[in-house]
């Protein structure tokens, strides 16, 4: 180490490291060369080895990568800065960089809500070849050694992570191009490399991808690390891979691709890159979570290897062998084409605690509209306008509620954005007035691809003002997607993004209202006839940085810039509704997020589950699958089984593809009609729950959808549950996803746990797994003693029509005959909760017989005349003999209530409590 220094100034710990010629002639110079024989080449294979389809480009990955950087036969060396900051709220962050890069390597901006706040770390102890830094309160340690370099994360109770243990730290370093280097410097070359060597080098500096050439200006600049979890064996994160939520070994070879790309009817248990990236990932085991978020925007590849807890020996006596009590560790490997190590260490202790950190960082989830929260109709396409007002009418006359109407691209005129087919939609003012009248909105689409047609003023425009993506050389990137040949938006562009949110504004956008929101789709982006389809990576954007840099972040800013045009439309008063298909991290600020093409089989409705965990665990609780799968058609029985799972996710929306048969809910029998209508009123009856959730995922980071383990952290049992999950801490879902089933055996976690079917009121003590009879129309939902649920105890034709319809309070008791919940409730579009605190947060407790409703939080007001006119108890083993309401203004009333022993159940019905006011029921 040449020298170690601690600046103040802004806090950070820079270590000074040699370049990684200057590295020990340790196993990592050894492992890492490419003149070494030995090197399992097979190991940098990106998943091209395996002859996926679609073919992959990594071919970054599949080369050695030469330590040793040789130009002329020289050996450089090219020292690295490492920077360490301590960041408030048990984070910290680890920086490596060129000390002094060629020219600045690609630092991902716009992710992180504002600037970390810095805390200052205490060196407590150095000598020549360490530092130890501590936080403020001394509980934390980073010991960090120079030869080999290494950083140890140090809690009380040990070493909980190890950084570059296993040596895999590397950083092709930014060169010359060959072209460029001086002509004394070629003759040396000449007689000083060999001729493979040349050819060895050129190969790294350009790639072949079909008949696209991928020419790297500066050489390959791909950087990984990798990180030793001591202890843990289960990891999840790292979206979109539609695979299990724990994440699995890759020690096939297999890494987990983090590239967003547009894969129609993606193959399911892959761990092939789809739609998004949130490049961050959580660790968990007993005592203790961690995260890890690697901020990168290029392609990038993770690998995950865990050592068993427990290892075989053979022994002296004989050939049996032994067992023998080890502590397991996951190496995590991450590995990135281009940019800097940019690390962000989330040291919990507990997984609600690395929820808040990683949203300290990126953001919590945005407050939705609660029309979004009711089910979504979509279709491609809803033909024209009386399409889509039968299909409204439909839900009526078949008495299903629905909130949203959505169009697909063939809405526009032939797929130019914010135009309407004139024959298809000739009035699109009258047809969303037909909406509002209902109470209800209507969804577009707008793809970030604009069709080169000098007569659309939206190309027109942009071109004048060089707001595309541009090709290597200098001309606009040109690339096919459904208009045919069309020009990228620049949406790095800051500028870009501020005329794009400008055109929502209701003049510029020729027949939209204010109930219509917006659908980004195809955002990866996608490039019809493009590598992988999607954007060469030498295409140009702002700030002259090559697209490789920065693929998967593009979506992002779409939906970023739609948002803020849908805000900036309603003069900054109105919440926006985006859906995007293509996400990164911090992508929860800005709307909903669903799977993608999905297909009409059990096996994709098992698999959203786990995928939408995932999500929800790495910050994004807006999100869902297509009910019913995109492509395929059906049988009935998997739409019901759709439906019903849907109903229990947090974005609701039916879809279907081009060509499928009409799949609306009434179009599959009575009988059929009849379980769909049942599962979206079930939807509907819990929104005061859904939004109370949205609430807190908002203000408090807390995931929606959740899996046991997050509810249940100390119970090893739960760690690899992704058939059910926890909806708050209050439901537990087991969606059924067999055909035929007949039967569902359901884990119920906690020793200390009652849980109560929902539907029955049967109750069961926790820690079994209890066999549960389903029929068609049954949705294995449970809720857990402790907890109050609010419903309503009517349903609408759509959200907007329940806003005055009663509440109904569900309450479980716990084994100590307790409960808690809470409800959140505002205007349900506005900011007004808040700019003006214009919101009502009300807490509900039980115990020793009394319910009581007081204010959460003091500092909201909202008047609503709602009242709440149903309670039921459930679990209240002894026949009361009275029960009787008191409200803060003295009046106290004797009320009726029904009581089922067999059941032990309470309910108290035609109550009047005012939902915004003090009272308790008293049970004696
Ligand atoms: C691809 C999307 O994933 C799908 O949902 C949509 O219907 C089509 N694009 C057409 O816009």
């Amino acid at each position: 180490m040449k020298q170690l220094r601690s600046d103040a100034r802004n806090r950070a710990h820079q270590i000074w490291m040699p370049s990684k010629e200057k590295q020990p002639q340790s196993r990592r110079t050894h492992r890492i060369s490419a003149q070494d024989s030995t090197w399992p080449r097979r190991e940098l294979r990106g998943p091209t080895s395996k002859g996926k389809l679609p073919r992959m480009s990594a071919t970054w990955l599949s080369r050695p990568r030469t330590l040793r950087t040789r130009w002329n036969g020289l050996h450089f060396q090219v020292p690295l800065l490492a920077e360490v900051y301590g960041i408030e709220g048990n984070i910290f962050r680890l920086k490596i960089n060129e000390e002094t890069p060629l020219k600045p390597r690609y630092e991902v901006p716009d992710v992180l809500i504002s600037k970390p706040s810095t805390v200052r770390l205490l060196s407590c102890s150095t000598d020549t070849g360490s530092l130890v830094l501590a936080d403020g309160k001394g509980n934390l340690k980073c010991h960090i050694t120079a030869n080999p370099f290494k950083i140890d994360l140090v809690s009380e109770e040990g070493v909980m992570m190890s950084i570059n243990l296993l040596g895999q730290l590397y950083f092709e370093h930014l060169q010359i191009p060959l072209k460029q280097r001086t002509t004394k410097e070629n003759e040396e070359d000449a007689s000083t490399d060999t001729s493979q060597q040349n050819q060895e080098d050129l190969g790294l500096w350009e790639e072949k991808f079909g008949k696209f050439v991928d020419v790297k200006v500066n050489g390959p600049a791909s950087i990984g690390l990798d990180f030793s979890l001591h202890g843990f064996e289960y990891l999840y994160g790292i979206p979109q891979h539609a695979e299990s939520h724990q994440l699995k070994n890759t020690g096939d070879g297999e890494a987990y691709r983090l590239y967003n790309l547009d894969v129609y009817g993606y193959k399911i248990h892959d761990k092939m890159g789809i739609y998004g990236s949130v490049p961050y990932l959580l660790a968990h085991k007993l005592g203790r979570t961690l995260g890890i978020f690697w901020l990168n925007s290029s392609e990038t590849l993770v690998e995950i290897n865990t050592e068993p807890a427990v290892k075989y020996t053979l022994t002296q006596m004989g050939p049996v062998a032994a067992k023998q009590e080890v502590r397991s560790r996951t190496d995590v490997r991450w590995m990135s084409e281009s940019g800097i190590i940019d690390v962000y260490l989330l040291t919990g202790p507990t997984p609600s605690d690395v929820f808040k950190q990683y949203s300290s960082l990126t953001g919590t989830q945005a407050m939705p509209p609660l029309f979004s929260l009711g089910y979504h109709q979509c279709r491609w396409n809803y033909e024209n306008e009386q399409d889509v007002k039968a299909v409204d009418a439909g839900f009526d006359k078949h008495d299903i509620p629905y909130d949203v109407m959505w169009l697909d691209i063939e809405h526009t005129e032939g797929k130019r954005y914010f135009t309407w087919d004139k024959k298809r939609f000739p009035n699109p003012e009258r047809m969303q007035e037909l909406l509002r009248n209902k109470k209800r909105k209507l969804v577009v689409i707008s793809d970030p691809h604009i069709k080169i047609d000098p007569d659309y003023s939206v190309y027109a425009k942009a071109k004048e003002q060089d707001f595309f993506v541009r090709n290597h050389e200098g001309g606009d990137f040109e690339g096919v997607c459904w208009p045919g040949l069309s020009c990228y938006l620049d949406f790095t562009n800051p500028k870009v993004r501020e005329w794009y949110s400008s055109l929502f504004t209701f003049s510029a956008y020729q027949g939209s209202t204010d109930i219509l929101y917006i659908w980004n789709d195809m955002n990866e982006p996608s490039v019809f006839r493009g590598p992988e389809l999607t954007m060469q990576k030498n295409a140009i954007h702002h700030g002259n940085w090559e697209h490789r840099e920065l693929h998967n972040i593009y979506g992002f800013y779409q939906q970023m810039a739609t948002a803020e045009g849908l805000i900036q439309r309603s003069k900054g008063k109105e919440r926006p509704f985006v859906l995007t298909r293509s996400f990164f991290a911090g992508s929860q600020k800005y709307g909903a997020v669903w799977t993608g093409d999905n297909t009409a089989e059990w096996s994709y409705l098992k698999i959203s589950i786990p995928m939408l965990l995932t999500l929800n665990v790495t910050g994004i609780s807006f999100c869902g699958a297509d009910v019913g799968g995109f492509i395929g058609n059906p049988e009935a029985e998997l739409l019901v089984r759709w439906y019903q799972a849907g109903a229990y996710q947090p974005f609701f929306r039916g879809h279907a593809t081009m060509n499928t048969k009409r799949r609306e809910p009434w179009l599959f029998g009575e009988e059929h009609t009849r379980l769909i209508r049942e599962a979206i009123r079930e939807r509907y009856a819990l929104l005061p729950y859904w939004y109370s959730l949205f609430y807190r995922a908002h203000v408090a980071s807390e995931p929606i959808m959740r899996p046991l383990w997050v509810e249940f952290p100390d119970e090893l049992e739960t760690f690899g549950v992704e058939d059910e999950y926890m909806l708050g801490s209050a439901l537990l879902v087991h969606p059924v996803t067999e055909p035929k089933a007949t039967v569902v055996d359901v884990f119920l976690p906690g020793p200390n746990e009652v849980w109560y079917d929902t539907k029955t009121f049967a109750h069961w003590e926790g820690a079994c797994t209890v066999k549960i009879p389903v029929a068609l129309d049954t949705i294995p939902v449970f809720q857990r003693g402790g907890s109050v649920v609010p419903i309503k105890t009517r349903i609408g034709k759509s959200t907007g029509w329940m806003t005055d319809f009663p509440y109904g309070l569900r309450v479980a008791l716990s084994t100590k005959g307790s409960a808690v919940g809470e409800l959140y409730l505002d205007d349900g579009h506005s900011f007004k909760y808040l700019h003006e605190k214009q919101f009502l947060h009300r807490k509900f407790s039980f115990s020793s017989g009394v319910l009581t409703n007081s204010c959460a939080d003091e500092s909201g007001h909202y008047p609503s005349e709602c009242v709440v006119e149903q309670i039921s108890v459930l679990g209240l083993r002894k026949q009361p003999s009275s029960v009787t309401t008191h409200s803060s203004d003295g009046n106290d009333r004797s009320v009726a209530f029904a009581y089922c022993a067999r059941k032990a159940t309470l309910t108290l019905e035609k109550l009047s409590l005012n939902i915004g006011t003090d009272w308790e029921v008293h049970i004696k």
